[in-house]
């Protein structure tokens, strides 16, 4: 998170404030550490604070530190971060923001990971460098200082190009220095990054987008620049004289040419920026912006793919209590609670019931092509890749196009055959997870169709992607994905029946999921009240080290996807087991003991499935089961039953999986857990 003033006077307790709750709100992305760097009370004087742990240790520290809160800045740039570890424990000194030298002439926070880092930190060691940190970020301000110490009358702007030019891997970063006060550098590749804007004064012209313009050759220093760092060691890239094309700089000034007073506030979220201003800009990969007196001026690297000329500014239109927890104790109870509205919005203008049809604007265009695919491949990670085996059966029914379901990390490290008559689609909750990303990124350069059914509008995958859906599910905060998970296979239902709206022997089949989808909301409603009776249910699972959690056919997702919420909130140890393959070794584990849960609802595999229960109980166990309401077969004195709705087959694990979602979550809170930041994860991994 960044924020910069121009020209607006605000004292440092205003803008560590600023940051430090920008921090908050991007915490749930990451929270080993955090930290931020302000200007001090003497020219060229950095203040910078970091603490291990969540923000609120941070706001601990700066209360104990007492730092002269009062000084007063007309403009001013501040940068700061939290971090979710990959390179580096978390500690105090890995927190970003990391420094270029002991005056912290270049400052830098940094998502993503510099894969060169070590070829960087070798040259720049040989140069004198002591290095103080176990982080890739720490060579890109030793590299900036570097190249200034070279070239003291660079541009920030030029400068910046050259270090990033350097760069290999991915990264979202802010960069600040005392030798370029009040200006901040945004560079973003494959990490997200978007900027919100906040003048003072209303413009006669609002928000004009900004359109590149011709390519311009680099200036005359940047060239010599490059020839020094070649000299000095041949890892790094040869000059290049036209390293960019040069943007028409967007300034936000008046017609009379008169600065306007601005703020800008840099986040790899816009969740971080709406209560400040709803006018943002999105970055895209390989642009570069400079702030500077006010004025936002976006660079394109030279090599950039991005098909898009001009970075407009959007009007955003998350509201606040959108990513407030209102009365709920947890983002992930309110999540779970919202569940009844987010599929309604995620149908929403889309599903007509009354004349039995599905609208997808996003996919329209690209519908017959998608029939015509020789496979449709499924490629997501986490929660998302859930609902992907969630939906393949309705799939494989409803279109008759074999599909296949990935990993995305599976999927890249096996290089698996992709073809230009294939479509891919993507799933994923935020639209940026790096393994996602970058399977994307290979069967783009296979030729394949690539849909994206994405929540975070505007994020790279829903940008990248041919075609897509945006499921329309709201900020998700809490780190365990819960209302995503039900709104993505409400998403992928519809395309499923849109795909399949000229199969006459699928006509009733449809019209039955239809009605189905036109129940679910109402139906959360219901299952949602069993809240109290999970919660109570829980205990019985005090002291268990670990849970078994059975289910067949496409209720197989549905115990995958409640084993992995119990595992990442809870840490218990929790298996999602396929009931058909329990005879093949799980039941090995089955006792009195072993707390066990069963998905038992109605569907053409039910008698299968109850063999399952059966083995399980004839082996001692006492599994508790989901069943449909008032089902016959499960007697309310013989077994322990959490009774749902009943819906479709193919819908039924919408319903079943949300007491699993409170199973889950009563278990955490039961066990005093951290429920939206379980430890060791993050919300969005942008590493591969
Ligand atoms: C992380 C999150 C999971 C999520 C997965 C995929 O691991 O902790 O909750 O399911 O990433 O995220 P995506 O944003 O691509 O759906």
């Amino acid at each position: 998170f960044g924020y910069v003033n121009y020209l607006v006077e605000k004292d440092r307790k205003f803008i560590v404030n600023t940051l430090v709750n920008g921090l908050s709100r991007l915490e749930y992305r990451g929270y080993d550490s955090a930290g931020f760097a302000v200007d001090g009370d003497k020219k060229n004087e950095v203040l910078a604070f970091k603490e291990v742990g969540k923000v609120a240790k941070l706001r601990e520290m700066i209360e104990e530190a007492k730092p002269d809160l009062t000084k007063v800045f007309d403009s001013h740039a501040g940068i700061a971060h939290t971090r979710w570890a990959t390179h580096g424990r978390p500690s105090q000194l890995n927190c970003h923001p990391h420094r270029s030298d002991p005056n912290w002439e270049f400052s830098v926070v940094h998502n993503g990971i510099i894969t060169n880092y070590k070829e960087l930190k070798a040259l720049l060691e040989g140069k004198g460098f002591k290095f103080e940190t176990e982080t890739d970020t720490e060579a890109i301000a030793k590299l900036a200082k570097f190249i200034y110490d070279a070239h003291p009358d660079i541009d920030f702007d030029v400068l910046a190009q050259a270090v990033i030019k350097e760069l290999q891997g991915a990264f979202g970063l802010l960069l600040k220095s005392t030798h370029y006060p009040h200006e901040v550098i945004a560079a973003r590749k494959g990490s997200p990054l978007v900027i919100g804007v906040k003048t003072q004064k209303k413009m006669k012209v609002d928000f004009v987008d900004v359109e590149f313009g011709e390519d311009v050759a680099l200036p005359a220093e940047t060239a010599s620049q490059n020839v020094a760092l070649k000299k000095t060691n041949n890892l790094l890239a040869p000059p290049d004289k036209s390293l960019l094309h040069r943007s028409q700089s967007r300034a936000f000034l008046s017609d009379d040419g008169i600065p306007i007073p601005t703020e800008f506030f840099l986040s790899s979220d816009p969740s971080a920026i709406v209560e400040h201003t709803k006018k943002v800009l999105y970055l895209e990969d390989d642009d570069i912006a400079h702030i500077h007196e006010g004025s936002l001026n976006i660079h394109r690297m030279k090599h950039s793919t991005s098909t898009s000329n001009v970075r407009a500014i959007q009007t955003i239109e998350i509201e606040l209590q959108e990513i407030m927890k209102g009365s709920f104790d947890h983002f992930m109870e309110k999540e779970i609670f919202e569940q009844p509205e987010s599929v309604i919005n995620a149908m929403r203008g889309r599903l007509d019931l009354e004349n039995k049809k599905v609208t997808l604007g996003g996919l329209r265009q690209y519908l017959s092509t998608i029939r015509r695919c020789r496979r449709l491949i499924f490629i997501a990670c986490g929660t998302s890749y859930h609902s992907c085996m969630a939906v393949r059966g309705i799939f494989e029914e409803l279109t008759e196009i074999p599909i296949s379901v990935e990993l995305a990390s599976d999927f890249l490290d096996r290089q698996a055959p992709v073809f230009r008559d294939d479509t891919c689609v993507f799933v994923s909750q935020s639209g940026e997870t790096a393994d996602s990303l970058l399977a994307l990124r290979f069967c783009l350069e296979r030729g394949a169709l690539t849909v994206g059914i994405v929540n975070t509008v505007g994020s790279s995958i829903s940008l990248i992607t041919h075609c897509g859906v945006h499921i329309n599910a709201g900020p998700e905060i809490g780190v365990a994905s819960t209302k995503a998970y039900t709104s993505q296979f409400v998403c992928m239902v519809m395309f499923a029946l849109s795909l399949s709206e000229d199969r006459a022997s699928k006509h009733q089949r449809r019209e039955e999921i239809m009605e189905g989808l036109g129940k679910i909301s109402e139906q959360f409603k219901e299952v949602l009240k069993l809240d109290k009776p999970i919660k109570k249910m829980c205990d019985q699972f005090k002291d268990k080290k670990s849970i078994l959690l059975l289910g067949r056919g496409a209720q197989h997702a549905t115990a995958l996807e409640g084993a992995l919420k119990i595992k990442e909130i809870s840490y218990l140890h929790c298996e999602a087991v396929m009931s058909g393959e329990l005879k093949h070794g799980v039941l090995a584990l089955v006792d009195e003991d072993l707390p066990i849960v069963m998905i038992l609802t109605r569907d053409d595999i039910f008698k299968k499935s109850l063999n399952a229960y059966q083995q399980v109980v004839a082996r001692g166990g006492r599994p508790i089961i989901i069943c449909n309401e008032g089902d016959p077969e499960f007697p309310a004195e013989k077994v322990e039953k959490i009774e749902v709705p009943t819906n479709v087959d193919v819908l039924q694990g919408l319903i079943n999986v949300i007491p699993l979602q409170l199973m889950a979550y009563w278990l955490a809170v039961n066990a005093d857990l951290n429920v939206d930041m379980p430890r060791n994860l993050a919300k969005s991994v942008t590493v591969e």
